[in-house]
């Protein structure tokens, strides 16, 4: 199952055609929405997700894509890293195969969790990190605080019964920048 593009894909894109520029990385690629928009502002870019279908489909398009979980396979390091991660609590009811591409964990967050405690080895000196995450994430801005990131609050998009969040991120810069 690949991941059709929703309102938190496109609240990302319009910032990755923002900030696009030198080496980036999509994780979680999904439909590539994301590292075909970086592709119009720079020509190295590169994108991964932990389903095949995904990575396929993406270098389908012309991307260079590969499948790994998170950094797993990941090289070198990047000026900007995107990620628009499974990001909402888990549901008993879903199923497994719309899990990934829709559940952090437990409370929401894992995955961003998990990605921000890699990413710092990703990223190049004033390397940035866009991600999107909901207010049904759990405490995101404190996760960010505890594993140091800087963060910007680029757009804030009130949808049904949540909020969505695009943020631009540094590692080891003061809190809000
Ligand atoms: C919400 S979709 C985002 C898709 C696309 N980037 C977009 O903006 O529309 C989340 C994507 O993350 C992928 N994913 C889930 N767990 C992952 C993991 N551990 N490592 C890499 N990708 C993962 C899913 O397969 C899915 O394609």
């Amino acid at each position: 199952m690949i991941y059709e593009p929703r309102e938190d894909s496109f609240l990302l894109q319009e910032q990755v055609r923002k900030f696009a520029t030198g080496r980036v990385l999509d994780v979680g690629t999904g439909s590539g929405l994301q590292a075909l928009a970086a592709l119009e502002k720079t020509d190295d870019v590169e994108a991964c997700d932990i389903n095949l279908e995904a990575v396929e489909y993406v270098k389908s398009k012309g991307v260079k894509a590969y499948q790994s979980d998170l950094f797993e396979k990941v090289k070198g390091k990047f000026d900007l890293i995107v990620f628009n991660p499974p990001y909402l609590p888990l549901d008993e009811a879903e199923d497994e195969e719309s899990r990934i591409v829709t559940t952090g964990g437990k409370k929401g967050h894992e995955i961003i969790e998990r990605f921000l405690k890699e990413a710092k080895s990703y990223l190049k000196e004033n390397g940035i990190i866009l991600i999107v995450f909901s207010s049904l994430s759990g405490d995101v801005f404190k996760v960010l605080e505890e594993q140091n990131y800087g963060y910007e609050k680029l757009s804030e998009k009130k949808i049904f019964f949540e909020s969505l969040y695009i943020c631009k991120l540094r590692y080891g810069r003061d809190l809000v920048f």
